[in-house]
């Protein structure tokens, strides 16, 4: 699950998880960055703080450590037991705040992606897409994650394009959803995205 700041990931990674554990099968929701105790301890580093007090290749850094850490001890024994694993962002948060929205050169973050990820890529990644306006309003009465947040209106605006482009560059991964609207309406509009590309995940579906 991947989108800018207040798209409303997190209510709606947790509501899919439910929703694809009421067929039985082993569901594990997870965050980035963080998810493990080890990159929770990193998370807080990223996530508070002065805006200037990583640069977005020290971040990039810290973000991969994180994500190793998260890999290892979460996501790669969850799918190795058989289980769905829900990420509430990944790589792309990645591509998109410290490569697109920071200046990171893509080279480093590709060479992280094959070295750190490897073959735990996602089977599906959905983007929830609203104006980046509207995000950090959302986000902003929340009040988590502010050092992100902090780093100005046109850095946010970037973030979205990089979302759209990514998408656009892999469509078999990547589905752009309209992150507007109730949470029962967005949740919907997942729960269908889910059934097309991978019917397997619907507990009602002949496949299931
Ligand atoms: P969250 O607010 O979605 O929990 O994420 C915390 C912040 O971390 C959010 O502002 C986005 C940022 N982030 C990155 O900059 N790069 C990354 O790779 C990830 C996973 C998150």
């Amino acid at each position: 699950m991947e989108g800018g700041e207040g798209v409303g990931k997190s209510t709606q990674a947790r509501r899919l998880a439910e929703r694809l554990g009421a067929g039985g099968r082993e569901v594990v929701v997870t965050r980035e960055p963080g998810g493990s105790p080890g990159a929770e301890a990193i998370r807080e580093l990223l996530v508070h703080g002065p805006v200037e007090r990583w640069s977005p290749v020290s971040e990039t850094l810290l973000m991969y450590a994180a994500r190793r850490d998260h890999i290892e001890r979460v996501i790669a024994p969850a799918l190795a037991r058989g289980a769905w694993v829900v990420c509430d962002r990944f790589l792309d948060s990645t591509r998109a705040y410290q490569g697109a929205g920071g200046g990171a050169p893509a080279e480093l973050i590709a060479a992280l992606e094959r070295a750190v990820v490897g073959e735990v890529t996602p089977d599906l990644t959905l983007v929830l897409d609203m104006p980046s306006d509207q995000g950090l309003e959302r986000a902003g009465r929340r009040g988590e994650a502010a050092r992100f947040e902090a780093k100005g209106a046109a850095f946010h605006a970037r973030l979205r394009e990089a979302f759209l482009a990514i998408a656009a560059r892999e469509p078999e991964r990547c589905r752009v959803l309209d992150a507007g609207g109730d949470v029962e309406t967005v949740a919907a509009r997942i729960w269908a995205a889910l059934a097309e590309r991978l019917p397997d995940a619907d507990p009602g579906s002949a496949h299931g």
